[in-house]
């Protein structure tokens, strides 16, 4: 069968981007995680970030109903966990794997950045919800990026 959005997400693919996995808690207080490159930096003061849902997506329900989210930004050697958190891959996600911070929110331990965000807004946007956090606490290391570019991973190298 032929996608016929196939042509807009082609063009769409050609914005390359990093690669992170939102976390928050559902109602049962388990993790529910997805792979996301829909991360944007809005603002610094007071300090936003907002990434997109689609409506359809299985973590939906925990993400809408969920007062904090955290975002992990993958390093190069992590294609496995946007994989796994993509839903591509049958391991969920493991408590062992995530720390909790201020908000509540779980967020990697493995990572090249990390936001732990109150979300600070929802909005409606055709077959997504852009979802606004403020960011309460943060961190980052040095280390390579992925990277994804046309529906394929790329491990990124820092420019020096
Ligand atoms: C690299 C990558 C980036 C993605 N970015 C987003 C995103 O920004 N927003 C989103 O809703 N889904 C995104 N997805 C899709 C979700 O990770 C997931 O595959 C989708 O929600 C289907 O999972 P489900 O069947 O459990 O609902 C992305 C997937 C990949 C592999």
């Amino acid at each position: 069968m032929t996608d016929k959005y196939r042509p807009l997400k082609d063009a769409f693919g050609r914005f390359a981007t990093g690669i992170g996995v939102a976390a928050c808690r559902n109602a049962a207080g388990e993790i529910s995680a997805i792979t996301i490159n829909s991360f944007t930096s809005v603002s610094l003061e007071p300090p936003l970030v907002l990434w997109c849902l689609e409506n359809r997506a299985s973590t939906y329900s925990a993400f809408m109903n969920a007062d904090s989210y955290s975002v992990s930004i993958l390093r190069a050697d992590q294609q496995a966990a946007s994989q796994r958190f993509a839903h591509f891959l049958p391991d969920g996600p493991r408590e062992e794997e995530f720390e909790n911070w201020v908000t509540g929110a779980p967020i990697l331990k493995e990572r090249l950045a990390g936001f732990d965000c109150k979300v600070a807004a929802r909005h409606d946007a055709g077959d997504h919800i852009i979802l606004v956090g403020e960011v309460v606490r943060f961190d980052s290391v040095d280390g390579a990026p992925l990277l994804y570019f046309a529906s394929n991973y790329i491990q990124g190298t820092p420019a020096t």
